[in-house]
């Protein structure tokens, strides 16, 4: 017994020592000292052995049993330092290397300008809504005032999704959404997609873009109107620009006009961005017509206000020198990657 304990040791000893996983030294440890390991096995034998015997060999055995426990946790301690240094190793992060740059995208030339547009306004005071961009006939034309047989309503001209729903033709539905909702004073602007069933050419999209303005208040008048988009267009061309109306037809303002500004291209000079004239159209605008605002249960007698719509898409095409509408729209990095 004493020799076999010696050759135990003398083997276990070594395997231990070569050992290079947890995984490994387990299957060792429960090879030995498991319930049925060879070492076990010894310390249960003991009853067998002489009165003499006895005290030696399990003195022997316990301090065989020590020091393999204690080869094994030597051995555990060397694994775990090692992995960490291989992972140490393995995680390694080179600080001197150059970074990995994020491609950051860039904003599409039309929110550009709207970004800006919605600051100037902002300054002056305006908050900013939105309204859905499926609506209803309802809001679209009959409470902005559109008699039955206005052409705006035809199918040529207007995406229908069933008789009473389309999609907006203008951002207009959302002055009586607002009017509906809140009480005067009120000043906000309205950005977003409109729908017109065009055909797609360097100037026309069946999807476009507008920023509708509405001010309702008491004692509003032509002049607020007049005063609060020079200042606009002032803001966005220019100190030097000049603006004029020229009376136009709504059937949601009255009166109505349409404002021009200096083109800024060639300062009014003329230009073939101006087609020779100096001069460019910007928007729609008009005073809020008593229908409109009585439909939305806003006394006329006591209210007034202003309104305006303007392209966003055109602006932004003359903002940045685009001659091709559809370019707008076609996602192609190397053009949008330039602005
Ligand atoms: N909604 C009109 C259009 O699309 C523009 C407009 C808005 C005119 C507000 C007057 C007042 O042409």
């Amino acid at each position: 017994m004493k020799d076999k304990l010696l050759r135990i040791r003398e083997e276990s000893l070594n395997t231990i020592k070569s050992i290079e996983t947890f995984k490994q030294l387990e299957e060792i440890r429960v090879k030995l000292l498991g319930k049925k390991g060879e070492l076990t096995q010894i310390l249960r034998e003991m009853g067998k052995l002489s009165e003499t015997e006895r005290p030696v060999i399990g003195q022997m055995a316990n301090e065989v049993r020590d020091k393999i426990n204690k080869k094994i946790e030597e051995t555990a301690a060397f694994i775990k330092n090692k992995e960490l240094e291989l992972r140490l190793k393995s995680e390694q992060i080179d600080v001197t290397m150059p970074g990995r740059k994020k491609a950051l995208g860039n904003k599409h030339p039309i929110t550009k300008v709207l970004d800006e547009i919605i600051q100037i306004f902002v300054g002056m005071g305006f908050s900013i809504v939105e309204g859905p961009e499926i609506e209803t006939v309802y809001y679209n034309f009959d409470a902005l005032n559109h008699d039955e047989f206005h052409p705006a309503r035809d199918m040529q001209d207007t995406f229908y999704i069933t008789d009473d729903i389309l999609l907006r033709t203008q951002t207009s539905p959302n002055q009586v959404r607002i009017m509906e909702k809140q009480k005067p004073p009120i000043r906000v602007i309205v950005p977003g997609k409109v729908f017109r069933s065009d055909q797609i050419d360097a100037t026309h999209s069946p999807m476009f873009h507008q920023i509708e303005g509405l001010v309702v208040d008491k004692g509003i008048t032509m002049a607020n109107l007049k005063g609060t988009l020079d200042v606009f267009a002032k803001a966005l061309y220019g100190e030097k620009t000049k603006t004029k109306f020229r009376p136009h037809n709504f059937p949601f303002t009255e009166p109505s006009a349409e404002m021009d500004c200096t083109c800024s291209a060639c300062n009014g000079n003329g230009c073939n961005i101006c087609k020779n004239s100096g001069w460019i159209e910007i928007l729609g605008a008009g005073m809020v017509h008593p229908n409109v605002l009585a439909k939305c249960n806003i006394d006329p007698e006591i209210y007034s206000g202003f309104a305006f719509g303007m392209g966003l898409d055109r602006i932004s095409l003359l903002k940045y020198d685009i001659s091709d509408l559809r370019l707008m729209f076609e996602n192609d990095k190397r053009f949008l990657m330039q602005f």
